[in-house]
């Protein structure tokens, strides 16, 4: 009974501490936080040197990514420029910078009752994510509490008017991606957990990858990611832990309806990164993955890689083999944690 009194509470305190001013685009400050390097007021049309840092998901046909700025071919892995990505979209109109035509090599939009959600692969040289970068997650939380990036904003239609989402993650390397944005609630920090760093995107937001297929489907949520209940109790993963549990089976999808591509007439510009390497062979993976390559990189081509056909895909995000259930439970230290769906909370 202590736990079931005790532990919504902390759980909303929680929530309410990761709360962030609320905009539109339309009333953004120039900068929502400090040290941003780029912007929220960012007008109209497009352009390929936009600063501006409001990213949208509604659809396969209207999202947008976090990347960098700039690359000189190596000197932009996520983790170099996590604090100062800016917003590439696939529509224009919001003044960032269109995601280049041939840059999505294939993406599924999801809306679930609680988030919406965008996977994929792609080639992301075309957006100035160094050949062999692994990348990293990006989220409204940073090790400062500023975001990642400073002042990124994350907005979208999709539950009625266009509204901020405050609870955000987006997984970049530069051959995969995974974005999702949680609807306001007590679960969507969750939901939109971001402490998963070096996990990936299988992991993270286990999904429909597959290349060449473009997709808006309805779907149910999926389990938050790092929780897993098991007789009942439920027990917090922590990135670290000696075993890894095996990513959340993909949460159901429905009433899809598929494209044969996306585009928006963006040309890519000339790309100084000439050449992909394979992960296996790359060396300029951000800071913040190799602490802890060993325990959570690509091992076999396994469930969610791409196809035969795109050999060139690294696995970045792709996980070992998952240890048992057995040596999570032996080790995890049980925490806090909250069962969604039955809003049922143990200690
Ligand atoms: C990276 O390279 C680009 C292109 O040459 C340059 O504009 C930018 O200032 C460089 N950034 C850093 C931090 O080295
Ligand atoms: C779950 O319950 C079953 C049956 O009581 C038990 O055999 C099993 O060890 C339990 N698993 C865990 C992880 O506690």
């Amino acid at each position: 009974m202590f736990a079931a009194v005790a532990v919504p509470l902390l759980l909303s305190a929680y929530a309410s501490a990761q709360y962030t001013a609320t905009y539109l685009p339309s009333n953004a400050p120039a900068t929502s936080e400090q040290d941003q390097a780029g912007t929220n007021q960012c007008g109209s049309g497009h352009s390929q040197d936009s600063l501006c840092q409001n990213v949208y998901i509604n659809s396969v046909q209207d999202f947008c990514l976090w990347a960098p700025p700039y690359t000189d071919g190596t000197n932009s892995t996520i983790g170099e420029t996590e604090r100062i990505e800016v917003a590439w979209c696939m529509k224009d109109g919001y003044g960032t910078r269109l995601i280049p035509d041939g840059t999505i090599q294939g993406a599924h939009f999801v809306q679930t009752p609680d988030y919406v959600q965008v996977t994929g692969f792609g080639d992301f040289t075309k957006m100035n994510i160094p050949a062999g970068d692994q990348g990293g997650e990006l989220d409204p939380h940073g090790a400062d509490g500023n975001g990642n990036p400073i002042g990124g904003l994350v907005f979208g239609s999709s539950f009625g008017t266009l509204q901020q989402y405050h609870e955000w993650t987006n997984y970049m390397a530069v051959d995969q991606f995974c974005i999702r944005a949680c609807k306001d609630s007590t679960n969507a920090p969750l939901l939109c957990n971001h402490i998963y760093d070096v996990m990936g995107c299988d992991w993270n937001m286990p999904g429909n990858y597959d290349l060449n297929v473009f997709e808006n489907c309805q779907g149910v949520t999926g389990d938050p990611m790092g929780i897993y209940t098991v007789n009942g109790s439920a027990s917090t993963f922590q990135q670290g832990d000696a075993s890894t549990p095996a990513a959340h089976p993909a949460p159901s999808s429905s009433d899809c309806s598929s494209f044969s591509t996306i585009s928006n007439g963006q040309t890519a510009a000339a790309s100084l990164a000439t050449t992909r390497t394979s992960s296996s062979t790359s060396s300029g993976s951000s800071a913040r993955m190799t602490s802890s390559t060993s325990n959570t990189r690509n091992i076999a081509p396994a469930t969610g890689s791409p196809s035969a056909s795109n050999t060139a895909h690294s696995s970045a995000g792709r996980l070992v083999a998952p240890t048992s259930m057995d040596g999570l439970f032996g080790v995890v230290a049980t925490l806090v944690v909250g069962i969604l769906g039955g809003a049922v909370f143990v200690l």
